[in-house]
């Protein structure tokens, strides 16, 4: 159902840190940031995860949240990786929560960035499916109209003039059945906002103030329910906050992986 990367491993290595993509992306995504993390915290394995229909994860015409979550579960558990840190952007972050709910005394720790504990209200639910039939109908056009400009801040746009070209490489590297079955995933997704105050591990919260999808203040709120939490919001930093500066955000993340 979903497919794993190895990113990075020695055989001494006792930790694991799994990290998943945001929408619509693919595992690509982290490719720089988990360099920044591999050199400074090297003493975790890097995983990194593709969500049905993207990267080199079959299309599935229906699938959740959780039952991906159930996968990733069975496929670290073949690999002997029993207690994992788990990560994830914006969807990754929901998915991060989703296995945490499925597997709250397995999980070491959990970073979670640009995300949200919420689901879709009902006007999000709709929006969603008009998404997935204008994607079925007109292709890529309408997924780089709508996702584009919120991706990533205007100063990042402006620091790094290769970056809305990469994501246009990246989104159509999945195909558009990939990208409509994904849209319907998300909106019947659970709401997570229960499980903030139960959360029992250490948890990076990681966002941008500039994130044009999901504002920085509902991350922190978030971060402010869940009890052994940090929180760190990038100065300018857009929605992908590991695309836009991967040295930063790796940087963190590793610092959080070291005390651990
Ligand atoms: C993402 O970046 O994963 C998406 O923007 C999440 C969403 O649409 O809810």
């Amino acid at each position: 159902m979903i497919s794993l990367r190895s990113f990075y491993s020695t055989p001494l290595n006792k930790h694991s840190l799994v990290l998943i993509h945001a929408f619509p992306l693919t595992s690509n995504m982290w490719d720089e940031a988990a360099e920044t993390v591999a050199k400074n915290a090297p003493s975790f394995n890097i995983i990194l995860a593709d969500m049905p229909g993207f990267g080199n994860a079959p299309v599935l015409k229906e699938w959740t949240l959780a039952a991906a979550m159930v996968d990733l579960h069975h496929q670290l558990h073949v690999q002997d990786m029993l207690e994992p840190v788990i990560g994830g952007l914006s969807m990754g972050g929901y998915a991060a929560l989703a296995y945490y709910r499925l597997y709250p005394n397995e999980v070491k720790a959990l970073i979670l960035s640009n995300t949200k504990a919420a689901a879709d209200s009902a006007e999000g639910k709709k929006g969603r499916e008009e998404f997935a039939k204008d994607v079925e109908a007109r292709g890529y056009d309408a997924v780089y109209e709508r996702m584009l400009p919120k991706l990533v801040s205007d100063s990042a746009k402006k620091k790094n003039s290769d970056l809305l070209p990469k994501l246009k490489r990246w989104i159509s590297s999945s195909s558009t059945e990939a990208i409509a079955s994904c849209l319907r995933t998300l909106a019947l997704r659970d709401d997570s906002t229960d499980l903030l105050p139960n959360i029992s591990c250490p948890s990076l919260l990681v966002t941008g103030e500039d994130d044009g999808i999901i504002a920085s203040e509902e991350m922190e709120e978030m971060a402010s329910q869940i009890p052994r939490s940090k929180f760190i919001s990038f100065i300018k930093g857009g929605h992908l906050t590991a695309v836009e500066d991967p040295e930063k955000w790796g940087s963190v993340v590793s610092s959080f992986l070291n005390v651990l």
